[in-house]
């Protein structure tokens, strides 16, 4: 029967229910290959300050491949009675290279230093996974910009018409949101990369083992500077999941965009049949499924990052068992967003969408009323009069049931003596998308400025 890394002061076994309660090898078994990397590099450092022989070292890290290799393979997995993946792994490192040889690795390192660092691997190996996934949705978001990128739709405030803007312009205004996300990941990349390896229980290692030495073999930039904090910190996991659940959020704003874009009323896209659901009764339904679920699972995203800082908040330091609780809520996130941003990235790189619709939409409800206004003002008209003036125009083409355009010269000028003819010049989409040409404007000479910049950010995402 296993036993338990901590039998020596205890007469008896644990109750069923505490070992029940106790046992977390059904989530953290995740972090298994970590902890023989862990292991490894721990072996080396032992090596280094002779608490291991030259063929001790070898010993060890032969029983560290072969059980590597049976952790990949599935020939070692947990016992019942293995408390928690540092506990089964050392069970298999002592099958493998004896109960004297095995058992000299656990000096000078605990498990409170050895969760907190393999957890840090995870996330980062994590990390690089969501912005791939994230880069291949900017991929399909470009792919639709470049597919229609001279395209006018009615953009909203409010949910109300407001002014016309590209396509291309709105998807890319997704994209922003999108890449500052990955930029977040990144930037906690940077905080995250320092090893608690070495930190022992809290206080740090009397053995003389290089905690340096462990977190560059580890893939990290250094250890950490305090041993209580390595053990005891949790915020690189809390802001982690703050960075997938901003991604959920964000992403959940395109979704619901697609999903209201689909509906009978917008009628702006359409759904590829492939990333859509249909009804059990109904049948000429066609459901945004993906949407919804993307809808739907950024709750859990923000759920997760909610749970987990209540369970850090009052924690006394250093390390308390509550912080075995930090895991799951985390490995949730990623596994959600694993199985989202792919079906994200398909729905949106086959929705079509109906420009004709969009050009046909895009001057309705009066959103070139702007556009009077600003022409009034660059003929020297106060903005505060040329709104009002403007204004009054919406309400007789609104009583008359026709567009700014179709007024007449004398209700025109009827408004305001510089109304003239001309300002019908500005009275298209057109026209009207074309003006707003400053730096982050929706002219299309500024949108293709800011799509031809993100190839190379594109590129550099992938390489990271
Ligand atoms: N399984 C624990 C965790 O995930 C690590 C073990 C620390 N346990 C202990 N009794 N000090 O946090």
């Amino acid at each position: 029967m296993p036993e338990a890394l901590w039998g020596g002061r205890f007469t008896s076994g644990p109750a069923d229910a505490m070992a029940a309660l106790s046992v977390s090898t059904h989530f953290d078994w995740r972090l298994a290959r970590y902890d023989i990397a862990g292991s490894r590099a721990h072996a080396n450092v032992l090596h280094k300050a002779k608490l291991l022989t030259d063929g001790e070292l070898a010993g060890m890290l032969t029983a560290l491949d072969q059980l590597a290799a049976d952790v990949a393979s599935g020939a070692f997995t947990p016992a019942p009675e293995d408390e928690d993946v540092h506990t089964a792994l050392e069970r298999g490192l002592i099958e493998r290279a004896g109960a004297e040889l095995g058992g000299k690795l656990r000096a000078g390192r605990s498990r409170n230093d050895q969760v907190a660092t393999l957890f840090r691997m995870f996330l980062r190996d994590a990390a690089r996974t969501v912005v791939l996934g994230v880069a291949d949705i900017v991929d399909a978001l470009l792919h639709q910009v470049d597919r229609h990128p001279a395209a006018i739709m009615p953009g909203r405030t409010h949910l109300q018409h407001a002014q016309p803007v590209l396509l291309a312009h709105h998807l890319l205004a997704h994209v922003q949101a999108l890449l500052r996300d990955v930029d977040r990941l990144r930037d906690w990349d940077r905080r995250t990369a320092v090893s608690p390896y070495g930190s022992g229980a809290l206080a740090g290692s009397s053995l003389g083992l290089d905690p340096d030495a462990v977190a560059k073999e580890l893939g990290f930039d250094a250890a950490v500077a305090n041993s209580i904090d390595g053990v005891a910190s949790r915020d690189f996991a809390a802001e982690m999941a703050f960075c997938l659940a901003m991604l959920g959020v964000n992403l959940s704003r395109i979704a619901e965009e697609v999903i209201i874009w689909t509906t009978a009323e917008f009628r702006y896209a359409t759904l590829d049949d492939a990333w859509a659901t249909g009804s059990s009764i109904m049948p000429q339904k066609k459901n945004p499924d993906v949407a919804e679920l993307t809808r739907g699972k950024s709750g859990r995203l923000i759920g997760n990052l909610t749970g987990l800082l209540a369970v850090l908040k009052a924690q006394p330091l250093a390390y308390n068992r509550d912080l075995q609780e930090d895991k799951e809520p985390l490995f949730d996130s990623v596994d959600q967003l694993t199985l989202l941003l792919p079906a994200i990235a398909g729905m949106l790189g086959t929705l079509r969408f109906d420009t004709a619709r969009l050009a046909e939409l895009a001057p309705a409800g009066f959103t070139l009323a702007t556009d009077i206004a600003e022409w009034l003002v660059r003929q020297g008209v106060p903005f505060r009069v040329a709104h009002e003036a403007a204004g009054e125009c919406v309400r007789i083409a609104e009583a008359r049931g026709v567009g700014l355009d179709e007024l007449t010269d004398e209700e025109l000028a009827g408004v305001h003596p510089a109304l003239s003819p001309e300002v019908r010049d500005v009275l298209t989409v057109d026209g009207s998308v074309s003006s707003r040409d400053a730096e982050g404007g929706t002219a299309p000479t500024r949108v293709a400025e800011q799509r031809a910049r993100l190839d190379e950010v594109l590129t550099d995402l992938r390489d990271w």
